[in-house]
């Protein structure tokens, strides 16, 4: 199984603040949606209350990550770790899962991912939640594909897709 952080970041790495997502970019929202159709979807607590607004992704399994051991969450699978999300997904057949943020569960995945699809925003803003930063020798650029501003879109943004050169680390507890 591929695992996958999909995730929109500014020049500076910031992702969000106050809990939401400090800009509007209908076309981001279209190819996330579109590349993370029928997949399952992993995200942390936050994300979920906030982001998300408590509502499950529609036509995704969504599996929300949380330490609360009795807290659930309604439509979303709950796991205690990100290897028992990771471990779901494997047992549901999954061929490609998605880390879908916030910044700790990213920061928690990072190292066992194998592709990153990050959006990257041309511009600079203040935020309290980051992307981790990622090493160009330990990462290879294979696709990019940059739009520029329009009415909808206040800001260029390219879609990026990064490859580890070499194999993430293993978690052990994920069974083949
Ligand atoms: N731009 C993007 O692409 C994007 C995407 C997603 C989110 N975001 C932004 O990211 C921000 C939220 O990120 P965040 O870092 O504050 O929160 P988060 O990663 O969404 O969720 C954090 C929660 O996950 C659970 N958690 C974290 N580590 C864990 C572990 N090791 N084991 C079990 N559970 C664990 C905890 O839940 P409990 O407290 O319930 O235990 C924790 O409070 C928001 O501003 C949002 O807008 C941006």
């Amino acid at each position: 199984m591929i695992i996958s952080l999909i995730a929109a970041a500014t020049q500076n790495r910031v992702i969000g603040k106050n809990g939401g997502l400090p800009w509007h970019l209908p076309n981001d929202m279209r190819y996330f949606k579109q590349t993370t159709l029928h997949h399952h979807v992993i995200m942390g607590r936050k994300t979920y209350s906030e982001v998300a607004v408590n509502k499950p992704l529609p036509q995704r399994t969504n599996i929300v990550i949380t330490r609360s051991a009795n807290t659930r969450f309604a439509g979303c699978l709950t796991a205690n770790t990100l290897a028992e999300a990771l471990q779901i997904a494997q047992n549901n057949g999954e061929t490609e899962a998605f880390v879908i943020g916030g910044e700790q569960i990213y920061r928690l995945a990072l190292p066992f991912a194998h592709r990153i699809y990050l959006t990257q925003i041309h511009t600079t803003l203040d935020g309290d939640a980051f992307f981790p930063e990622f090493s160009a020798e330990e990462w290879q650029l294979v696709s990019s594909q940059t739009h520029e501003p329009d009415e909808k879109h206040t800001y260029a943004y390219t879609f990026t897709l990064w490859q580890r050169k070499n194999e993430p680390q293993k978690l052990q507890q994920l069974s083949e």
